[in-house]
């Protein structure tokens, strides 16, 4: 199948809808799947079947290379219904680009545009009462593909399986966090993988993650590998900070490039603030927090959307971030983008899909 061609897509309803079952008042991040899946399959060099079936269990080898060395890639997008019932789904164009370069670094094949937006709209079409409607909610989307060949020799898998599941969702960080800046263990280095969204990125988070947890910290702040000088990102998300009168994120290859990220940017720059995207010491932002400079700090996610820090653990000291309700910039950002995804004011940059 060349992205050229038209992608005929079956669909097999199921025949007991869980929908009932949803309490929609009281969402909780990934827990409940809705009905059903996209699943495609690459074999023979190329994608030969795309099929949305009931949401279930897949049967795989115990064989199969993705459980042994990793080939395994995912995206996180969101869903939206406007008031009218209209569904949209936010940037999914960047997601997809963003998939495929995941994929080329993992000497995986590319997915091409009529499977995975064309097929993620027919989705989202046969599932549309599970976007729920609520401000703070929305329909999680999560498309991502595995090394599926039996054999283990280490070598890029000949199959794939290429897979969109979706969930209504609530938020994934309910209150502001609080940071620890991690100064031993390692998240990306030059050259490696940080920039695509591999499972392995995730994994390796974990235990750190823990440990930070045990001290009472929510999440890590990454920084890089070579000094631990540079900040990163947070795992889970990017972070932004306001600075003076700049907005400012950490950039490079070594942190996902990621879609709210870049929203928050370009608005930023539209709005007529000044907006960096460059390294930013740890230093740098520590000294700025002494000096009252950092009037802002926030991570930004598909999960994530835009969540508060308010407390910064660094070599053994805590470092408090201003009230929330002062902060200007990721306020105003957020009231702008939920009004847009959720229809409620125009949409002059073609971002809903
Ligand atoms: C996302 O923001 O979509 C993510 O993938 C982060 C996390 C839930 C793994």
């Amino acid at each position: 199948m060349s992205s050229s061609q038209t992608t005929t897509i079956q669909v097999e309803p199921t025949q007991q809808s869980r929908l009932a079952q949803v309490d929609f008042n009281n969402l909780k991040f990934g827990q409940i799947m809705s009905d059903h899946m996209l699943v495609a399959e690459y074999d023979n060099g190329k994608w030969e079947s795309v099929k949305i079936v009931p949401y279930g269990d897949l049967a795989v080898s115990p064989s199969m290379s993705a459980l042994h060395y990793g080939q395994a890639i995912f995206e996180g997008i969101k869903g939206y219904k406007f008031e009218d019932g209209t569904v949209s789904i936010f940037r999914p164009d960047k997601n997809w680009e963003r998939f495929n370069k995941s994929a080329a670094r993992l000497q995986m094949p590319e997915v091409p545009e009529e499977i995975f937006i064309d097929g993620l709209k027919q989705l989202l079409d046969v599932d549309s009462e599970w976007v729920p409607n609520k401000e703070g909610t929305s329909l999680y989307i999560r498309p991502f593909m595995f090394a599926t060949e039996a054999a283990l020799g280490v070598h890029p898998s000949k199959s794939y399986k290429f897979i969109i599941i979706t969930c209504p969702v609530g938020a994934y960080y309910s209150k502001p966090i609080s940071l620890k800046v991690e100064t031993h263990y390692t998240r990306a280095a030059e050259g490696g993988v940080g920039f695509s969204k591999n499972a392995g990125n995730y994994a390796l988070s974990l235990y750190p993650t823990q440990l930070a947890n045990d001290e009472g910290y929510d999440q890590i702040m990454w920084t890089d590998a070579l000094e631990h000088k540079y900040i990163e990102e947070a795992g889970t998300a990017n972070l932004i900070f306001r600075i003076g009168d700049k907005i400012i994120t950490p950039h490079g290859d070594t942190i996902l490039h990621g879609v709210t990220r870049r929203t928050i940017m370009e608005l930023a720059e539209k709005w007529g603030y000044q907006a960096e995207q460059r390294k930013v010491s740890v230093q740098e932002l520590i000294d700025g927090i002494k000096a009252g400079e950092v009037s802002e700090a926030f991570a930004a996610g598909t999960a994530a959307t835009i969540t508060h820090i308010d407390r910064i653990g660094f070599e053994g000291q805590d470092y408090t971030l201003p009230p929330v309700e002062g902060r200007e910039f990721s306020n105003k950002v957020l009231g702008y983008l939920n009004d847009l995804r959720y229809g409620k004011t125009e949409d002059p940059f073609g971002w809903n899909l």
